[in-house]
């Protein structure tokens, strides 16, 4: 089954759950191989998503017991084998580089392929490569692997160009075991980094300062196992978010920590979305949509370049015009291109997207990585007639079956194979009626 048909034009409403985060619980299983004790570590909340199973695998190949069940991941960690991430499983997810930090803190050595590149632009592992060796790791490459090893990492000061979310994690998870204490600057503030310390803590590190830029590190002699729940996704809660407002809907997003939507909720308004925060919830409860002046992504607490393409779709159909600036990716605009087949009038220069909004037509599109999938889908529920969205295995890495999800709440989305896929004739709505085009006559055209 490798693409959906959304049939356009259904208003969602209705209440919807949200899972935990796929990039909280990507360090955390990656902090797993840090449990040298005989106990297993148990994980709740755990999304039944491609990336949970991928990453599943890598540590399965790293010799670790790792079972999944019901939003339940078992992870043992008694004797860990090996130190070589296969060559394959790195190009299929390039966010494993953060597997080098606990393999490093636990073995002294560890060999990687340079991760896969990936559609939202090149994706350099620098900063991740200065700070290991800044904590007493030799770096170097040997047949197109890097490898790293060490005769112990010590504590040290680092300071992060830039707040890279994955490096921070990395060198936190090489630094709980380094001996002394270890300070990082200018580190990534996400929640995600967050949940990452309050694991480690749990697993008996000693990690402090995770929300601020500052990370201070004090190294233990070894961590062992514990259970830990990992937070809700907030990138999913504003897809949903986003899929409520598109359609005109009504729809309550539920087990979630608003907070970590502060600035989307405040984009969102600015588009004209009536929303309404309480405790643990967030609803869309209608609103007309208009252009906003400027989006411009950032790392957090600004706006989130995963939530990027979703509101790029949502503001195709909104009143006005709208400038959208990607500042944390080099090239996360080639969503823009399909939503174009949907008759969306964007035009991109360098970072910066202006848009013009409009309507949009069903058309056949193709998801280029997880994000954009999901703003195809959204657009295709706004949609005239149908559209069907190619190449779904990136929206399922990270969405437990948004497909379903989205039909809970009224939409009409079929997972299909393409060749069974219908592809969508132009339709036009003729006093109500959808007519397809090619038996209209050509002045409704
Ligand atoms: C994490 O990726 C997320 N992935 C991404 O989510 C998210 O978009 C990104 O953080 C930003 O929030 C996971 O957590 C698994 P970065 P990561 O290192 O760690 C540059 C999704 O859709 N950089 O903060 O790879 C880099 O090129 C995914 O769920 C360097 O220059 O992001 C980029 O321009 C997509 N050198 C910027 O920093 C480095 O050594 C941000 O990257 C590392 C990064």
């Amino acid at each position: 089954m490798n693409c959906f048909i959304v049939e356009g034009g259904h208003t969602l409403k209705g209440k919807i759950e949200v899972r935990g985060a796929k990039n909280s619980m990507l360090p955390i299983m990656a902090a797993a191989i840090l449990n040298s004790s005989k106990q297993e570590i148990v994980l709740e909340n755990i999304p039944d998503i491609g990336d949970m199973h991928m990453k599943k695998t890598i540590l399965q190949s790293l010799g670790l017991q790792v079972s999944y069940n019901d939003h339940m991941l078992n992870i043992g960690s008694p004797e860990l084998s090996c130190f070589t991430i296969p060559a394959a499983l790195m190009k299929e997810m390039r966010s494993s580089i953060i597997i080098m930090g606990p393999v490093l803190a636990r073995l002294g050595r560890v060999k990687v392929t340079y991760p896969g590149g990936c559609s939202i632009g090149p994706r350099p592992i620098d900063l991740h490569l200065k700070g290991l060796e800044a904590l007493g790791a030799r770096i170097w490459e040997e047949k197109g692997y890097i490898v790293a090893s060490t005769s112990g990492l010590r504590g040290t000061e680092i300071h992060l160009d830039y707040p890279s979310v994955g490096a921070t994690e990395n060198l936190m998870m090489a630094a709980v075991l380094a001996s002394g204490n270890t300070v990082i600057y200018n580190a990534a503030r996400e929640p995600e980094i967050v949940d990452l310390q309050n694991f480690l803590n749990a697993m008996g590190a000693k990690v402090r300062g995770a929300g601020t830029e500052t990370l201070r590190i004090r190294g233990v002699d070894a961590l062992g196992c514990c259970r830990y729940r990992i937070i809700p996704d907030r990138i999913v809660a504003g897809t949903y978010l986003m899929a409520g407002a598109i359609t005109g809907g009504q729809v309550t997003v539920e087990g979630i920590i608003p907070s970590h939507l502060d600035a989307v909720v405040a984009k969102m308004q600015e588009a004209g979305v009536i929303l309404k925060v309480d405790e643990e919830n967030i609803s869309v409860l209608g609103g007309r949509l208009r252009g906003v002046e400027t989006l411009r992504t950032l790392p957090y607490p600004g706006f989130p370049t995963d939530l990027q393409s979703p509101m790029m779709a949502l503001l195709t159909v909104a009143a006005g015009r709208s400038k959208i600036v990607e500042s944390v990716f080099e090239a996360r605009f080639k969503h823009v291109e399909e939503l174009k087949r949907m008759h969306a009038r964007i035009s991109v220069e360098g970072r910066t997207a202006l848009l013009e909004g409009g309507s949009l037509r069903g058309a056949v599109v193709t998801a280029t990585d997880l994000r954009a999938g999901a703003a195809l889908v959204l657009a295709g529920l706004t949609a005239e007639g149908m559209t069907v969205v190619k190449e779904i295995k990136h929206i399922d890495r990270g969405y437990e079956r948004l497909d379903l999800a989205l039909n809970r709440l009224g939409a009409k989305i079929k997972r299909s194979m393409e060749e069974e896929s219908k592809i969508p004739d132009r339709q036009q709505n003729v006093n109500g009626k959808m007519i397809k085009t090619n038996d209209l006559p050509s002045y409704l055209v």
